[in-house]
């Protein structure tokens, strides 16, 4: 557990996270941000970090209610990148000066272990870039496999710690056990870095649960964090207006820019040292700002979106994806621009979070002592 997580700690405290999330004076909510970056700015610093996003297939064998690369969405193309095609973005990412290359996609059993893990060895080989991995549930093999490969991290967002809405928008697959949470705990245990999040407004959440999540966060220790509003996608039954369950309107979190700020703050509050991403979600939202809004409340990474552009549009997750297109806001080099703008530099490096760090120093120190 991590040490922040001391009894009458107001960061971890559910009761206190979920009034500060109720909060709607904005004076007190300028306060909370302002609170934040102080805590970002001594814990990890001015830089902030540039991961290299590269989607590498929008297959998808789930039929989760919030996601447009449901299995049930037929009209949608889906395309699966090639090793090279793969290692071509990523060297593109190195070049531009990227630390780390995020590989993602929908839950693709076409994906095989022994694609994914020759794919994670040539990354390593050919490129300085730490790997991260986010490519949905898999079977412990696969992970094992993987890190064996050089992987370094691996992101699976809990989406929402309510079990009963998890269970009505995220239908289990038929032969598969552990929940997300379990599964991040069998991640971290196999000595990946391990990355979370929640989807903010989440038709169905109450400020209880979001409170809960952030809770969560902080009992889980983790390094990296990404939360993003929720957007709702007319090719899936949240999209349609399909209730998950029925909550009164007063415990239902909005999914505004003003709460995904919040949970940024929250968060940096609950876990001072992990790395906390800037989502897509948010700068879709608030195109103009939304990217620098998440810098100076807490977050310290971005990640730009190194995918073929001609395949971008297809791995919509929600509709009107800001990296989709020739948004030139949203490039590398925009991005770049509009955090030195900010006053932060752009880290150089694999940037691998404080907290994943003092725990591998931890566990050298007692293998040391354990020695004769
Ligand atoms: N709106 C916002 N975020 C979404 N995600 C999936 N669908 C949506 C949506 N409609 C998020 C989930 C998933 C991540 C890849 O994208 O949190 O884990």
């Amino acid at each position: 557990m991590a040490l922040s997580v001391v009894l009458g700690n107001p960061a971890t405290d559910r009761h206190t996270i979920a009034q500060r999330l109720r909060e709607a004076d904005g004076e007190r909510t300028a306060g909370l941000f302002a609170e934040a970056d102080d805590v970002r700015r001594r814990e990890v610093g001015e830089c902030v970090h540039f991961r290299g996003l590269i989607e590498i297939s929008n297959h998808c064998r789930r039929s989760c209610w919030y996601c447009g690369l449901r299995v049930e969405h037929r009209i949608l193309h889906r395309y699966r990148l090639s090793a090279d095609e793969i290692l071509a973005c990523a060297r593109a990412a190195a070049a531009w000066g990227c630390g780390t290359a995020v590989l993602q996609s929908g839950e693709d059993s076409g994906l095989t272990s022994r694609f994914v893990g020759g794919v994670v060895e040539r990354i390593k080989a050919e490129t300085p870039l730490a790997v991260t991995l986010s490519l949905g549930e898999r079977c412990r093999r696969d992970f094992l496999r993987w890190k064996r490969a050089g992987a370094d991290r691996y992101l699976l967002r809990f989406e929402t710690s309510n079990n009963e809405l998890m269970r009505r928008i995220h239908p289990v697959r038929r032969g598969t056990a552990p929940r997300r949470i379990e599964l991040l705990r069998i991640l971290r245990d196999m000595g990946y870095e391990i990355g979370s999040g929640v989807m903010v407004g989440l038709p169905g959440q109450t400020y209880e649960d979001l409170a809960n999540d952030i809770a969560i966060f902080a009992e889980l220790d983790l390094d990296m964090i990404g939360c993003g509003p929720f957007l709702p996608h007319p090719a899936t039954p949240l999209g349609r207006g399909r209730v998950p369950l029925a909550i009164s309107l007063t415990d239902q979190v909005p999914a505004d820019a003003s709460m995904a700020l919040k949970v940024i703050a929250l968060s940096r509050l609950a876990c001072p040292q992990a790395n906390i991403a800037v989502s897509t979600a948010l700068s879709t939202l608030d195109p103009m700002a939304g990217r620098e809004r998440g810098l100076q409340c807490g977050a310290n990474v971005l990640m730009p979106n190194f995918s073929p552009s001609m395949h971008r549009a297809k791995y919509a997750i929600y509709p009107a994806k800001s990296d989709v297109g020739n948004n030139e806001r949203e490039s590398p080099d925009a991005l770049r621009q509009r955090t030195l703008r900010l006053g932060r530099s752009v880290g150089s490096g694999r940037g691998d979070s404080p907290a994943y760090r003092a725990r591998r120093a931890e566990r050298t120190a007692t293998m040391r002592e354990s020695l004769p």
